[in-house]
């Protein structure tokens, strides 16, 4: 079914303003961080106006409550992306913490030096810097699968890369520079032929398409909250039994133990000894008030209509002369990158906002991605349900004026 565009926009009150002076805003900045609609904001609002209490720690009627919101956000998180129980789901504070605790908790002490972690050259930092630090660590050797000029996984590149010292393999689903959707179920496949396990970077794709964790068969898959119209500060770490009960604690302290004494401490049961210290309590909450906001409107709504908007930027931009596309995958939604000959990134952004229009310039924390294709940042475009053509429109009107300003 078609989204009811008009009707959802008023959920946002954030899209309800103009900007430097009496430019309405049309934002196309999701993938940095979506706008929260009003139900997002009540329920954050809600804990820390009434309902404010730590989670499982007192016995008080406050904190009995925020310790069932709090779980019961655990559930939706598990139905979300249909992990088998809601001891698959674990709290973090964000995709890049997701990450770092498998690395430092799971694979850091199975590696031994000339051991390999396989990643693709499209990974966000996130997806590489911890994966570095492993390695420096460790010895092991991190192995890189290129890409295409269209910003596609070369996938004979990527299985030539396989070996047996092959330990690990991490890769984003949805790119955040190109947008590129990878074949992951395909490299899921072959991974688990070699035994090699498979954390995916759900970031960008959580908002966009719909995730069943169960039929992908990863192993392991990292989001954030603020990019499913949640808040900021508030990620989850889905894990299948087996591997989430090889992740020793990185962080040790209140919650996440069993007994203390001076000499040693043991730990909890899954996932709660992976919850070190007072979580983000109000931020979780708000991510079931998102997850239950999105489960509303239907995932596969959300991903028709991001596609076709997709679609509707590509067309509308090439008209464009001068514009070139960074990223052109077959299977690609939700983001448009792009670089004009005549001005850089910075100042294509610099004048959009001017028109009200929030897009983001830069490297987009892929710098290796830029280095790629030689060139120091793009223009992106990302798009979110909340997002029409006439948006489309106004941007198209706005880089053209970018153009000639420069010529
Ligand atoms: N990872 C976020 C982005 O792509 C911040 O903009």
């Amino acid at each position: 079914m078609s989204l009811d565009v008009k009707t959802l926009r008023a959920d946002f009150p954030a899209l309800d303003q103009k900007v430097h002076g009496d430019k309405p805003l049309i934002y196309l900045d999701s993938a940095a961080t979506a706008l929260k609609p009003r139900c997002v904001i009540e329920a954050v609002n809600q804990y820390y106006r009434q309902e404010t209490g730590n989670v499982h720690r007192g016995l008080h009627a406050l904190s009995s409550q925020a310790t069932d919101r709090y779980e019961a956000t655990r559930e939706r998180v598990r139905d979300f992306i249909n992990a088998p129980d809601r001891t698959n789901v674990v709290f973090t504070s964000g995709t890049t913490a997701a990450i770092n605790i498998v690395a430092q908790g799971y694979l850091r002490s199975r590696l031994q030096p000339g051991d390999e972690i396989l990643i693709t050259h499209m990974e966000h930092h996130s997806n590489l810097v911890p994966w570095q630090m492993l390695c420096e660590q460790t010895g092991a050797e991190l192995k890189v699968a290129p890409i295409s000029d269209d910003g596609e996984l070369i996938l004979s590149r990527f299985e030539s890369l396989v070996s047996p010292r092959t330990r690990f393999i991490s890769m984003v689903l949805v790119s955040n520079s190109l947008g590129t959707i990878n074949p992951v179920r395909q490299i899921i496949r072959l991974a688990h032929q070699h035994n090699i396990p498979v954390l995916l970077d759900a970031a960008q794709a959580v908002a966009t398409l719909p995730i069943d964790v169960q039929a992908l068969d990863c192993d392991f898959l990292a989001f954030s909250g603020h990019k499913v119209f949640g808040p900021t500060g508030v990620g989850v770490l889905y894990g299948k039994t087996a591997s989430l009960e090889q992740v020793e604690p990185v962080l040790g302290g209140g919650d996440m133990i069993l007994n203390v004494t001076l000499e040693k401490s043991t730990y909890q049961d899954l996932p709660y000894r992976l919850e070190a210290g007072t979580p983000p309590i109000a931020s979780v909450i708000g991510l079931g008030a998102a997850l239950e906001y999105v489960r509303n409107i239907g995932m596969e709504s959300i991903a028709a209509h991001d596609l076709d908007l997709t679609r509707y930027v590509h067309a509308r931009l090439a008209e464009i002369e001068g514009l070139r596309f960074i990223g052109l995958a077959r299977q690609k939604t939700a983001i448009v990158s792009f670089v004009l000959d005549a001005a850089h990134p910075h100042d294509v952004g610099t004048i959009l906002d001017s028109h009200g229009i929030a897009v983001r310039a830069g490297h987009h924390c892929t710098q290796q991605v830029m280095q790629r294709y030689g060139i120091p940042a793009t223009t992106r475009v990302s798009l979110s349900l909340y997002n029409t053509e006439e948006d489309i429109d106004h941007l198209v009107a706005a880089v053209q004026q970018v153009k000639e300003v420069f010529v």
